[in-house]
């Protein structure tokens, strides 16, 4: 048994701030972000908006694509790391909204990688043989936990959320290798402090702190590694490659990634320009896109590819069913 993406959707809050915006509380440019990042704007949630909403209506959107009753959902993943509350999970709040009643629910955190870590957790499931229907979803509103003085960090996240709906088959495609690594000695260049179990007072407040060139030498060789590594799990390499669907953070790190690989810039999807880092959310909603855009045909080899706080770095190889 394989587990085979038959429908995917995705999810945005209405309110765009721009590059402009930005400049106009913290000391810098639409230059310089364009230039350092590739980011032209992003997608902010409203004070009323948790995860679980954008969740929702991705996850909606991903049952109207592939046909789904929810009521023949064995299992919702949810990866994030910005949930609604520490419980309920933001998994069993969007269960009982789907009217998902036959599904087990859980969230999975590995932050910007935590969609890949899910997708993996899902196939492993479903080959298995212990569900046939499984529900993944990665959602974020990181955009709540910036500090909006800290040019370092403001100008990169946005908010959104991206599903698929994965579903147990025996034709010759879906996720054909997953590639999860973890690096915990380095977590200390990606922090959230406050509001958890160390510091439930939340004496540090509850901001993201980054040390940005840190994070940005280990995702070039993040990326790097997990496309190669998870091709040859499959007894592949770079040139079965049909499309790469990067982790959306900065397209400094993607281009370098292209030049390393000699890929053509057609074969990786990129839309951080309109939406920033969305965490968890980055992968699945690029994926959306591409298949809305009829980027990806059936038989298609597809590596999702992304990093994260953790640090976290993961791959998965799917083969378009
Ligand atoms: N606007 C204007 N200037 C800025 C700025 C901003 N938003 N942020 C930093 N600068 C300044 C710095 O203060 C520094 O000035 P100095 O030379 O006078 O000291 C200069 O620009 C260069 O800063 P630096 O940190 O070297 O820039 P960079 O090229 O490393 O780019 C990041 C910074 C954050 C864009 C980059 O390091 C990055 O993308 N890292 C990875 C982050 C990431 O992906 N995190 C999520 C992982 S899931």
């Amino acid at each position: 048994m394989k587990a085979k993406i038959i429908g995917t959707g995705s999810y945005v809050p209405p309110k765009i701030i721009t590059n402009d915006d930005l400049s106009k509380i913290v000391d810098t440019s639409d230059e310089w972000i364009r230039s350092r990042t590739g980011i032209e704007e992003r997608r902010v949630s409203d004070p009323q908006t948790a995860t679980s909403d954008l969740a929702y209506f991705a996850a909606k959107r991903a049952l109207l694509s592939s046909k789904t009753d929810p009521m023949s959902i064995d299992l919702i993943l949810v990866a994030t790391c910005s949930p609604d509350t520490l419980f309920p999970s933001v998994s069993c709040i969007i269960q009982d909204r789907l009217g998902a009643q036959n599904a087990a629910a859980m969230d999975l955190s590995a932050a910007c990688s935590g969609f890949n870590f899910a997708l993996a957790t899902a196939a492993s499931f479903i080959e298995s043989g212990n569900y046939k229907n499984i529900l993944v979803v990665g959602a974020d509103t990181l955009t709540k936990y910036l500090d909006w003085t800290d040019r370092n960090t403001c100008i990169l996240f946005g908010d959104g959320a991206g599903a698929v709906m994965l579903k147990a088959t025996d034709e010759d495609c879906g996720v054909l290798s997953s590639y999860l690594k973890a690096k915990g000695e380095d977590g200390k260049f990606l922090v959230m402090p406050g509001g958890g179990s160390r510091d439930p007072e939340m004496k540090n407040k509850r901001f993201i702190r980054m040390e940005g060139k840190e994070v940005f030498k280990f995702a070039v060789k993040a990326l790097e590694e997990s496309v190669l590594e998870v091709l040859k799990l499959s007894g592949m390499d770079i040139s079965d490659i049909d499309f790469v669907i990067p982790h959306q953070a900065n397209i400094r790190i993607i281009d370098h990634v292209i030049k390393k690989f000699n890929l053509p810039k057609d074969k990786v999807y990129v839309n951080l320009q309109k939406y920033g880092n969305t965490s968890a959310a980055s992968i699945p909603m690029a994926l959306d896109e591409a298949v809305a855009g009829n980027k990806i045909k059936k038989g298609d080899i597809v590596v999702l590819s992304g990093f994260g706080a953790g640090l976290t770095y993961a791959a998965n190889l799917v083969k378009w069913g």
